[in-house]
């Protein structure tokens, strides 16, 4: 008698365990996670990190001559493999100055190198998972499209390293990197729009760009 009541009771659980696992995994019903992809760090993560990383890369430290190139702020959040914020994220963001220089003894450029960019930042994410950077508009260099790099560590680990690119930029279509990435979703995650701030009056941009790991670091 007992096993009567219970096996159609475990049918009706698995079949309920069932749905929810499509739910979760049918594309469309909710908005598709898509893994950020792995991008190549390149040559120019700083060899000599500046003396200031805060996430203001417009200003050293306390400089009254803020760099050149257009003001940007590009912030989003870091999620887990399930889509869960992760806090103590540490993002790393290093670019190229307006002028073509990174923060790096081997960049090309270096005699127009802006000294004003700070050119590396960090965030460290709390428990939404957001980070925020003020930054300028990525520019192109010889053999790339405009760019900025990023890393993603916790604990001493790096678990991310990839590229976000502008949307619609033609160079973009040309750059050996960013073709490499897989068209649709792939592309379309590493690649978003640079868009006038809403209500900023001196004209500064913003750009989302989420990561999404694809590791479910333990806590
Ligand atoms: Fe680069």
């Amino acid at each position: 008698m007992s096993i009567h009541i219970f096996v159609p009771n475990r049918r009706r659980f698995l079949r309920q365990a069932a749905c929810t696992a499509a739910l979760f995994t049918t594309p469309g019903l909710f908005a598709e996670l898509i893994k950020t992809p792995k991008q190549t760090e390149g040559p120019f993560y700083p060899d000599k990190l500046p003396l200031d990383t805060d996430n203001d890369l417009l200003v050293i430290n306390d400089a009254s001559t803020p760099s050149l190139g257009d003001i940007t702020y590009v912030s989003g959040r870091v999620l887990d493999g399930r889509g869960d914020p992760l806090r103590n994220a540490v993002v790393e963001i290093w670019q190229c100055d307006n002028n073509g220089a990174y923060l790096h003894s081997g960049t090309s450029n270096k005699d127009k190198k802006d000294k004003n960019f700070q050119g590396f930042g960090r965030f460290v994410t709390g428990s939404s998972g957001e980070y925020l950077f003020r930054t300028i508009k990525p520019v192109a260099y010889p053999g790339r499209t405009p760019h900025i790099h990023y890393k993603v560590k916790r604990g001493g680990k790096e678990l991310l390293v990839t590229q976000l690119y502008i949307k619609g930029h033609p160079g973009n279509e040309k750059d050996g990197i960013w073709k490499n990435l897989k068209a649709g979703p792939e592309r379309d995650s590493v690649t978003v729009e640079f868009a006038p701030l809403k209500g900023a009056k001196a004209g500064e941009l913003a750009a989302q760009f989420d990561l999404v790991l694809g590791v479910t670091p333990a806590a």
